[in-house]
C-alpha cells in the first residue's frame, strides 16, 4: 500500500503531533486493555501529518461516523457524527474531495448530494448488512405489490434502493417523517426491526399506520439480548441502558433510552448516572470516553466489521493516490432520483 514519506517532516513537527495526538486520544485504548502512550502516538504522527497536509494541499475533507477509530476521528477526521449529519455536512461541503471513513453507503450518499465533487472511501468493501440486504430489483419487485404505499428506504440503502424510494430517513428522524407522511400504509426497507420499534412507537402515540417491511437487519444490533441487560442492572445499581433503534424492540422497551448514535452521545453527555450500558458499536464508546473522561461504561458493545476496515494507512492511501474501486462512482439519472429521496427527508426534518 502507497505509505508517506519518512522523512517529510521534522522531529520537532513529529513531536508536536505526538503531543496533540495523546491529549486527544488518552482516555481511550489503543487496542483493548493497552491505552495510547507517547510511543504508541509518535508512532502514527508521520501518518496523520502527511493526511492533513494532503487534505489542505488537495482541498480535501474528511467526514467520520462515531463508529470507526478514534485516531482516524481525533487525529485526520474535519467532522464527525451520525448519519444524517455527516449527509448534511456532505450536501454543504465545497470540497474538491470528499473522503468518507464510515461505510459505502454513506459515501455514496455524500456522492447523491455532491456530485461535483470526488467521492472517495478508504475500503471499497466496508458494506453494511442493512445496505447489503436488498437490491433496487428487489425493492421494485416489493413495491409492485403494495402500489398505494408510500416508499421510506432508511439511510442504510444502496443509492439504487434510494433511487426507488419516495423519502429516505435516518435513526434520527425516522419516527417524525413516518408519522408526518399522509399515507397509511407505509412500505419500509430494509431495516425490519426498526420498523418494529417505528410500528410499537408510533402506536403509542396513537397515530394510525400500517408498516410493512423487508428483511434486513444490522449485525452488530440484532445480537444484544435482554438477559444481558437485566444482569447488568442487577450488578449496576442507576445504571442506564442506552439503545439504538436497529435493536429488537425487546431491547428498545428495556432500554432508558433509545435514538440515533447523535442522540445516544446526547443523552450520556447529559445524563449523571453512575453508569452506562450502551448496546451499540463500541466505537462510540470511544468517543464519549474521549469527549466526557468522567463518564463509567460497562461494556457489553459490539465491533462492526465493517466499520474497522478503516484505518489511517488506508485513509491516506485514498487520500494520495485513489485507485478506482476507491472512487464512488453513479450513474447521473439513478443519482438524481436518489436525491429526490434524500431532499425529500431535509424538507420533513424540522431544524434543530
Ligand atoms: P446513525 O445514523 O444513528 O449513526 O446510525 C448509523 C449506523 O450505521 C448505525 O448502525
Ligand atoms: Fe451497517 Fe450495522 Fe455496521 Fe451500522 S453497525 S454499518 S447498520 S452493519
Amino acid at each position: 500500500m502507497i505509505a508517506p514519506d519518512p522523512t517529510a517532516f521534522s522531529p520537532a513537527e513529529i513531536e508536536a503531533e505526538t503531543d496533540r495526538l495523546l491529549r486527544a486520544l488518552l482516555p481511550v485504548d489503543c487496542v483493548p486493555g493497552q491505552p495510547w502512550n507517547l510511543e504508541r502516538c509518535r508512532s502514527i504522527a508521520p501518518l496523520t501529518l502527511a493526511i492533513n497536509r494532503l487534505k489542505r494541499e488537495k482541498n480535501a475533507v474528511l467526514l467520520t461516523h462515531s463508529y470507526v477509530e478514534p485516531e482516524i476521528i481525533y487525529g485526520v477526521g474535519d467532522f464527525k457524527g451520525d448519519s444524517y449529519f455527516l449527509s448534511l455536512q456532505a450536501r454543504e461541503s465545497r470540497a474538491a474531495i470528499i473522503l468518507f471513513a464510515g461505510v459505502v453507503f454513506m459515501a455514496e450518499t455524500a456522492k447523491i448530494l455532491s456530485p461535483q465533487a470526488t467521492v472517495v472511501v478508504p475500503d471499497r468493501g466496508s458494506g453494511c448488512s442493512l445496505a447489503d440486504s436488498i437490491t433496487g430489483d428487489g425493492l421494485r419487485r416489493l413495491r409492485a405489490l403494495y402500489p398505494d404505499a408510500t416508499v421510506v428506504c432508511y439511510i442504510n440503502s444502496t443509492a439504487e434502493v434510494k433511487a426507488e424510494s419516495d423519502v429516505c430517513v435516518t435513526s434520527g428522524n425516522v419516527h417524525g417523517i413516518i408519522a408526518r407522511l399522509p399515507a397509511r400504509r407505509i412500505l419500509f426497507v430494509p431495516d425490519r426491526l426498526m420498523a418494529d420499534n417505528v410500528r410499537q412507537e408510533l402506536k403509542q402515540r396513537g397515530i394510525d399506520k400500517e408498516i410493512i417491511s423487508s428483511d434486513g437487519t444490522c449485525l452488530v444490533h440484532d445480537h444484544f439480548t435482554t438477559a444481558d441487560i437485566a444482569a447488568a442492572r442487577a450488578r449496576f445499581p442507576g445504571l442506564k441502558v442506552v439503545a439504538h433503534p436497529e435493536s429488537p424492540v425487546e431491547i428498545t422497551a428495556a432500554a432508558d433510552y433509545t435514538g440515533s448514535t447523535g442522540g445516544m452521545m446526547r443523552y450520556v453527555k447529559s445524563t449523571p448516572a453512575p453508569y452506562f450500558l450502551m448496546l451499540t458499536e463500541c466505537g462510540l464508546v470511544g468517543r464519549l470516553q474521549v469527549e466526557d473522561p468522567e463518564k463509567h461504561f460497562i461494556g457489553g458493545c459490539r465491533l462492526c466489521p465493517y466499520m474497522k476496515l478503516n484505518s489511517l494507512a488506508k485513509v491516506y492511501a485514498a487520500l494520495a493516490a485513489p485507485r478506482p474501486d476507491q472512487i464512488i462512482t453513479l450513474d447521473e439519472d439513478l443519482r438524481r432520483r436518489a436525491a429526490r429521496s434524500l431532499e425529500r427527508m431535509f424538507e420533513l426534518t424540522p431544524a434543530t
